[in-house]
């Protein structure tokens, strides 16, 4: 280990789910909806899933007794608010004792409001397309305030807004022409910004709350004269949600893989390079790349990581992965950048909005009994989590470390 690779007292240390992709019969969720119609072109439906609506206290457990001391976990505004204007009081007690079960494992809970799904009901109206959404979304915001009262400090108001304006785009061109090419909805993407500011304002009556969103941060590299293209690409896909960000307590940054791009726009991964069970290319660089980032887009405020992780059915990459990353992310913090905590994906394998396959998680789950097996990476990270510091050889370090000068895309309003 290189001297002085120390983590901060109070770092947080954690792993997240999200509720669609654990709880199980989310049955009034768009989700699920989507799953079960005709042609929906999905592998499998959810379906139980991790059944971790009741196996949530042996999910928390076992993070707390590997030596987490973080669980983020998303509440579901369809059991929530299950038809519009009724609130159900069972939905918000479950939730509220999840949040207990958190503080009584000795784990800090950072909760979601929106983690993709929305209630059908919403869903039917045009979803974040109908101009009441941001406004109904601030109404679920107060109904989930008492969740947030039992003592949570960390809410994050929506999950990758920039994936949800992504997929919008793609939905305006249609099936047979949706593509990486399609540029985001940025009547969507302007709809989920006023719903975050709605919703922090809601947030803010309550005291000590840190609220922000969380942004799927993709690390675009221009291949050699490409550099204007990925700045075009990267700002409406990446840059507008980090400067939305400026206002808010932190950022949440989520990183997986970077995205090469070329003259024809975004590339396959580079010929012989490793790839995940997402098809993904394995590239610890990329979180790295995207604090940075996140750091001079959102006008430095701090930056939570509340997503990182390979699909991978060999645990060892899963554990080198996160030894590149946090190495990486420790020089980051070094270079001044304000990184409060490390949030991985996943705690279990768990629906991957699709399909169970791709395996991200620190815990196996057998979907039959429900029970939990973990993986020894979830034992590593507990022990980095403990010690405050990770190791990695100088040779996984000069194999995995940037392969390319990390260039940022130029803020707009610069
Ligand atoms: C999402 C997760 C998802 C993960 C891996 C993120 O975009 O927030 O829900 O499972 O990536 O695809």
């Amino acid at each position: 280990m290189t001297a002085g690779q120390q983590f901060p007292d109070g770092f947080l240390w954690g792993a997240a789910t999200s509720a669609h992709q654990v709880e199980g019969n989310n049955v009034n969720s768009d989700w699920w909806a989507r799953e079960y119609a005709a042609g929906s072109g999905l592998h499998e439906p959810s379906g139980d899933a991790c059944d971790s609506y009741h196996n949530y206290p042996d999910d928390i457990d076992l993070l707390a007794n590997a030596g987490l001391n973080t669980y983020r976990f998303s509440l579901e505004w369809s059991r929530i608010e299950s038809e519009r204007g009724y609130v159900s009081r069972a939905q918000i007690d479950h939730y509220r004792r999840m949040v207990a079960a958190c503080h009584g494992a000795g784990l800090t809970p950072v909760v979601t409001l929106h983690h993709f799904t929305l209630p059908r009901w919403t869903a039917e109206l045009g979803g974040w397309r109908h101009p009441d959404t941001p406004e109904l979304f601030a109404r679920y915001t107060e109904a989930a305030l008492e969740v947030v009262a039992e003592g949570v400090q960390w809410v994050c108001t929506i999950n990758e807004p920039n994936m949800l304006a992504k997929v919008a785009g793609e939905q305006d061109c249609g099936p047979h022409e949706a593509s990486a090419q399609a540029p985001p909805n940025q009547y969507v993407a302007d709809a989920l910004a006023q719903a975050h500011r709605h919703s922090r304002d809601v947030l803010s009556s309550l005291s000590g709350i840190k609220s922000g969103w969380t942004v799927a941060t993709q690390a675009f590299q221009a291949e050699p004269g490409c550099e204007e293209a990925a700045d075009a690409y990267g700002y409406p896909r990446e840059g507008f949600f980090l400067e939305v960000a400026r206002d808010d307590d932190f950022v949440g940054v989520q990183a997986y893989t970077r995205t090469i791009i070329g003259p024809n726009g975004p590339q396959m991964p580079p010929a012989g390079a490793e790839t995940t069970l997402t098809g993904w290319e394995y590239f610890p660089a990329a979180l790295g790349i995207g604090v940075r980032n996140a750091w001079n887009l959102a006008g430095r405020i701090p930056i939570l990581v509340t997503e990182n992780g390979i699909a991978t059915d060999d645990d060892t990459r899963r554990i080198a992965y996160m030894q590149a990353v946090l190495l990486d992310l420790h020089d980051a913090m070094a270079e001044g950048v304000d990184v409060r905590g490390y949030i991985h994906w996943s705690a279990l394998d768990n629906y991957e909005w699709g399909s169970y396959d791709p395996t991200f998680g620190l815990i196996a789950v057998d979907r039959t009994t429900f029970a939990r097996t973990p993986k020894p990476s979830l034992g590593w990270l507990g022990n980095v989590a403990q010690a405050r510091s990770t190791t990695i050889s100088a040779a996984e370090r000069k194999r995995y470390g940037h392969r390319f000068t990390p260039r940022d895309h130029r803020s707009r309003r610069a």
